[in-house]
This record gives C-alpha cells, structure tokens and sequence, in this order.
C-alpha cells in the first residue's frame, strides 16, 4: 500500500501526460499536422491565377487561354515572378517570387492537367555545353534582340531584358519556348546540345573576367582608362621584378 502512496506522484504524471490530452481530442476532427485542405497546387491556382485566366486555363477578358502554353513557358512565368501580375495591364517585367520552390512544383503540376504537354520544362546540362559553339549561336540567334553582351534593351524594334538575372533552366526555358514578344526555338532548330552550349555561353557573360576582355568596350572610356592603368602597373612591376632579379643574378 505504502509502495502505491509513493507512486502515486509519478501515477499522476504519466496519466497527466498520456491520457488527458486524449481526452481533449475529438476524434471526428483531422490531426492538427493534416490539414483537410485541397491539394497545394491547385488551391494556389485558384487563390491566385484564375481569376484571369480561368478555372481550367480556359481564358477569360483579363487573361488569355493557357491551354496552348506549356509547362515551361508556365515555369518561366513563376519562376521569374512574370506571374501572377497584379492587375491585367501592369508592365511585363521580372518581380521578387511570393512562392516556395515546392509550391511552385505543386502548383506547375496542377496546371499540366489543362497545359499543352509541349516544350516541357527542360533538362539543362551546362557542364556538356560548348562555349565557343555557344558564343556563335548567341550572337546568331539571340544578340539583335538582347545585345551582343546580353545587357538587353530595345533593338531592332523589340525591347529585351538583359540576361544577367536568368538562371540556366530559366535560359532554357526562354529558347524553348519563346515567351510574349521572343520567338521560341524547337529541337529541329537547336538541338538540346546547342541549347547547353547557349545557356554556358549567356552564364560567361557574367564573368568578371570578362570585363577585362572584349566586354570592357561596353563598359566606357573610364573602366578601358582603368584597364590601361592596371594593365600599365602589372607591367611597370613585372620589370621592377625582372630588374631585380637579374641584378641578384650578377651579385651572388
Ligand atoms: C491580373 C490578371 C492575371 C493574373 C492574376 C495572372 N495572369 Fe497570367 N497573364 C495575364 C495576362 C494579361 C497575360 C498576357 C501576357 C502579359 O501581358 O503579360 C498573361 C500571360 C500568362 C502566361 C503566358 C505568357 C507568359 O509567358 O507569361 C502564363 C504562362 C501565365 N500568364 C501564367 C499565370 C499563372 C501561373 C498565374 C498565377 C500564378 C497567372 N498567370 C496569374 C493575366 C494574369
Ligand atoms: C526578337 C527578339 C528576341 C530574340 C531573337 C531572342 N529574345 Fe530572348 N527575350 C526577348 C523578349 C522580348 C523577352 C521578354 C519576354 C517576356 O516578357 O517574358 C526575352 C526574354 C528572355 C529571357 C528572360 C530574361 C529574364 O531574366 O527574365 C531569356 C533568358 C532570353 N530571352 C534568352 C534568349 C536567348 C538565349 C536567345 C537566343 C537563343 C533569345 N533570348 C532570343 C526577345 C528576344
């Protein structure tokens, strides 16, 4: 009897823990952890894109059909927060991303059910890319429109973003499948291959290293005077250097 008394605090504990909460649950309502809510993708589609464009992509007067669109012009639109655009006449440009990484799968996923299955997001392999073939399809294909440094801009009559903020699939994504006012390039034109090449190619741009190059015409008089003058000291200190060792030489 005395061994329950002593237990009994211990007792008491165990059933505080295990067993009242219990009571408290009503079995009839979900786990707090399992929301009952529709499946993500399609809830942010709805909460979010069809209002304009339709419950099933069909179009509406604020937003054009996307069922001839696909997956990967769909992607490019999110990823690079083209989509959602706050009111149907607000300018076409990149803004920040409102979503996580996993919506945005989710919510590309739902959208397939309606999408065309063509171009698909596409698969890029930047390390296989050719740079030099890269360079000459660039300047082919891409460079009237996004200038021959991709800083963008309006030529040739089309306005063009600079290309310094895409990220290779988003690279891909464009090429394939052409949004708005760019056209879009198929297998039969560029080969997935070239597409690698031109996404290695639009990544180099952005080197540093590249401004000292060829890209230093782009930047103005100051940043070529800055070259000079670099360029100038490394060659003043390589003679210093030279002098100096071949007057070690001649005094051992
Ligand atoms: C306020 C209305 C509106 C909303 C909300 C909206 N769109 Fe759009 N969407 C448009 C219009 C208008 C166009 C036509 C192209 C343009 O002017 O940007 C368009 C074009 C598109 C295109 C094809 C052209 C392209 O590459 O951008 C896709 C894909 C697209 N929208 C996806 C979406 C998705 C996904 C959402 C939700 C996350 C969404 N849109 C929300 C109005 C809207
Ligand atoms: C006829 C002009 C034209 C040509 C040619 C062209 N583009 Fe574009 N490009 C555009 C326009 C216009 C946009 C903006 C599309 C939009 O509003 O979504 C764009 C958008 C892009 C973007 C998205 C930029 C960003 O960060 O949002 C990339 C990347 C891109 N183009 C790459 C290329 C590449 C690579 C080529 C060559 C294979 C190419 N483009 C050829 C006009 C062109």
């Amino acid at each position: 009897m005395t061994g329950l008394w002593r237990r009994a605090p211990a007792t008491a504990l165990v059933f505080g823990v295990l067993v009242v909460p219990l009571i408290g649950m009503d079995p009839s309502q979900p786990a707090p952890s399992a929301p009952a809510t529709p499946p993500a993708g399609e809830m942010l589609y709805l909460r979010d894109c069809a209002s304009c464009h339709g419950e099933v992509g069909q179009g509406t007067p604020r937003g054009q059909s996307l069922q001839e669109i696909g997956p990967a012009e769909t992607h490019y639109a999110i990823t690079t927060g083209r989509m959602p655009i706050p009111d149907p006449g607000a300018e076409r440009q990149r803004r920040p991303v409102d979503y996580r990484p996993e919506e945005v799968d989710a919510l590309v996923d739902h959208m397939r059910s309606f999408l065309a299955s063509e171009p698909d997001i596409p698969e890029v392999n930047v390390q296989s890319g050719d740079l030099a073939k890269g360079g000459e399809l660039y300047l082919t294909h891409c460079a009237a429109c996004h200038q021959w440094a991709g800083e963008g801009g309006a030529l040739m009559g089309q306005e063009a973003p600079a290309l310094h903020r895409a990220t290779p699939t988003q690279i891909a994504e464009a090429i394939r499948s052409g949004p708005v006012a760019m056209p879009g390039y198929s297998e039969e034109v560029l080969s997935d291959h070239e597409v690698d090449s031109i996404v290695k190619y639009v990544l180099y741009l952005r080197q540093p290293e590249d401004r000292g190059g060829f890209g230093i015409w782009h930047y103005g008089p100051f940043t070529e005077g800055l070259v000079a003058w670099v360029v100038g000291v490394g060659v003043l200190t390589l003679v210093v250097l030279w002098i100096g060792e071949r007057g070690r030489g001649e005094h051992p």
